[in-house]
């Protein structure tokens, strides 16, 4: 497909660049007072504003061009037509399907998905139902409030990032608890918490093969046949997966299989019955606003021109830094608290989407793909990684996240936090000149030889870009419409870059090579030809384990 030069509007950008690149934005603030307005998008309860972006017309025009250039509209299209766009692994992409509202029909093999869709989320609305009312309960016939999510990757973060994200609509009497590192560590403190009468484990995994959640669920079946015996596996166990045979032969009912499908990818996967665990924990209905949510935003998405569409324009601006500055980073910080877990979900959804370094067409690419991406929750992380954000060499643009109302309105904590995110934006972006840190450092009395020797490490550039998108409050649809927002943005960033955003198989080479090495930490295996680093590694942590 294309060199950076085969397309115009990559040319065009490449040359906007040039005469852009030191413009400030304060004086693009200052030359237009209708900036922010023009800048800022509103999407039902969802608002961006994304003025404070090193952009102005010219630039957003020529973003959208490339857009067009790449055919967003027809990939979109694409995706929610099932079209096998994931096309490494010759599979649909799918994830808008389990969130569909409309009774029409979505075609995968000429064959409707739809009322399988239906069909399993009405079993995983009667099955969080009868949990949640105790009407399902444990082997000896308690109520099961503490549920353990056992999955890794798209198996845990999803779940784990919106089931904290909805904490304030949790059944009070219910517990949740995830397991997800091999590290012995992870069940261990999980298992010296609850009570196996009142234990539910849901064995999350789309491949039922992967081995840090075998291991892990294998750990915890034992103990609960411990306790209870192997009859208690039954009322203890269930299982979310696309494999079947994989399930019924790792000794769960296939009754109490919740079933997905290999249209839906393990990083999109929590609006499936992966999901189990949000729905036990805040209920069918609450996880329902939450479908409802993304889907509102599927069909912004899926029907917004380009202009007027926010996946698309936080694409485009992901763009324009990545590939025309040349800064390979980005930050997302909610400043919500319930949001703590949104920045690792986000790093799977995009890293591992976006990792890439093959084009569709089979060839290596020449341009930056995927930025690495981090985060936390302001304000926090305003106290660990801002200081670079502010004054370091590296420039990172920034994704602020803010409910205008707190679920926890306790005195003026909400308009602290608001203040916080506001004035962090305002400063990326105004930073302080040395002659407004001579002022100021004048003013709080400092001598001569002080503001001689402070002026310059107490100036900020400033002209660093950030986004901030304000919801009214963080309810399971705004949640929805949040994450969803993102996914789709990921989309548009890989049919721009031209790459595969559906496939993972960095991750699954580092999967294969540790079951390589396992069998000699075991000690089962001996002279397995490796690098002198790794045999001598191997061989001297053998060497402190015995
Ligand atoms: O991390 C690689 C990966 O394949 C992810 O894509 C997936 O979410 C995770 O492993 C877990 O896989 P599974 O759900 O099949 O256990």
């Amino acid at each position: 497909m294309f060199g950076r030069s085969k397309l115009k509007s990559w040319n065009k950008l490449d040359s906007l660049y040039g005469r852009f690149k030191k413009t400030q934005m304060k004086d693009l603030f200052a030359a237009d007072e209708k900036r922010a307005e023009k800048y800022t998008i509103q999407f039902e309860n969802l608002l961006l504003d994304y003025s404070k972006n090193r952009i102005d017309d010219k630039i957003m025009a020529a973003l959208f061009d490339l857009a067009r250039e790449r055919d967003v509209s027809g990939r979109i299209k694409a995706m929610f037509s099932g079209e096998k766009i994931n096309k490494t692994e010759n599979r649909a992409v799918l994830h808008v399907a389990l969130r569909h509202q409309e009774n029409t029909p979505i075609y995968v093999d000429g064959r409707d998905v739809m009322p399988k869709i239906r069909e399993v989320l009405g079993r995983i609305k009667d099955f969080s139902e009868a949990v949640r009312l105790g009407k399902f309960t444990g082997y000896t016939g308690k109520k099961l409030t503490n549920i353990v999510n056992i999955g890794i990757g798209g198996s845990d973060l999803g779940p784990c990032m919106a089931t904290e994200a909805l904490r304030p609509y949790w059944a009070k009497d219910i517990k949740c608890y995830f397991i997800s590192n091999i590290d012995g560590t992870a069940c261990a403190e999980v298992l010296h918490k609850v009570d196996p009468e009142t234990t539910l484990f849901i064995v999350a995994s789309k491949t039922f093969t992967t081995i840090e959640t075998l291991t892990n669920a294998r750990t915890c079946r034992k103990w609960l046949v411990d306790a209870l015996g192997e009859h208690a596996v039954s009322k203890h166990f269930i299982a979310l997966s696309t494999n079947k045979s994989e399930v019924e032969k790792f000794g769960i009912n296939p009754d109490n299989m919740f079933e997905f499908w290999d249209f839906v990818g393990g990083r999109y996967s929590m609006w499936s019955a992966i999901g189990m665990i949000i729905a036990i924990a805040v209920g069918y209905e609450n996880f329902e606003r939450m479908l409802q949510g993304a889907n509102a935003m599927d069909k912004h998405f899926a029907t917004a021109d380009l202009e007027h569409n926010i996946p698309v324009i936080l694409a485009l601006l992901g763009i324009w830094y990545n590939n025309f500055y040349g800064i390979h980073r980005y930050c997302v910080i909610p400043y919500d608290q319930y949001l703590k877990y949104l920045p690792s979900y986000l790093q799977q959804l995009d890293m591992e989407s976006n990792g890439k370094s093959v084009s569709l067409d089979n060839k290596p690419v020449n341009y930056a793909t995927g930025p690495a991406l981090f985060g936390g929750a302001g304000t926090d992380v305003q106290h660990s990684f801002f200081q670079l954000l502010h004054q370091g060499t590296e420039i990172v643009p920034v994704d602020f996240i803010i409910p205008a109302i707190s679920h926890n309105e306790i005195g003026n904590h909400q308009q602290i936090l608001i203040s916080n995110v506001l004035a962090q934006s305002e400063a990326l972006m105004h930073g302080k000149t040395v002659a407004e840190a001579v002022l100021e450092l004048e003013k709080s009395g400092k001598s001569k030889e002080e503001v001689e020797a402070l002026k310059k490490y107490k100036s900020f550039s400033g002209n660093r870009p950030s986004n901030t998108i304000v919801v009214k409050k963080l309810d399971p649809y705004t949640l929805g419409m949040l994450v969803a927002m993102y996914e789709h943005k990921v989309y548009v960033q890989g049919v721009i870059w031209n790459i595969n955003s559906f496939d993972q198989f960095g991750v699954e080479l580092g999967k294969k090579l540790a079951l390589n090495i396992l069998p000699e930490i075991e000690g089962t295996a001996f002279g397995v030809e490796h690098d002198s680093s790794t045999t001598s590694l191997i061989n001297y942590i053998k060497k402190i384990r015995k």
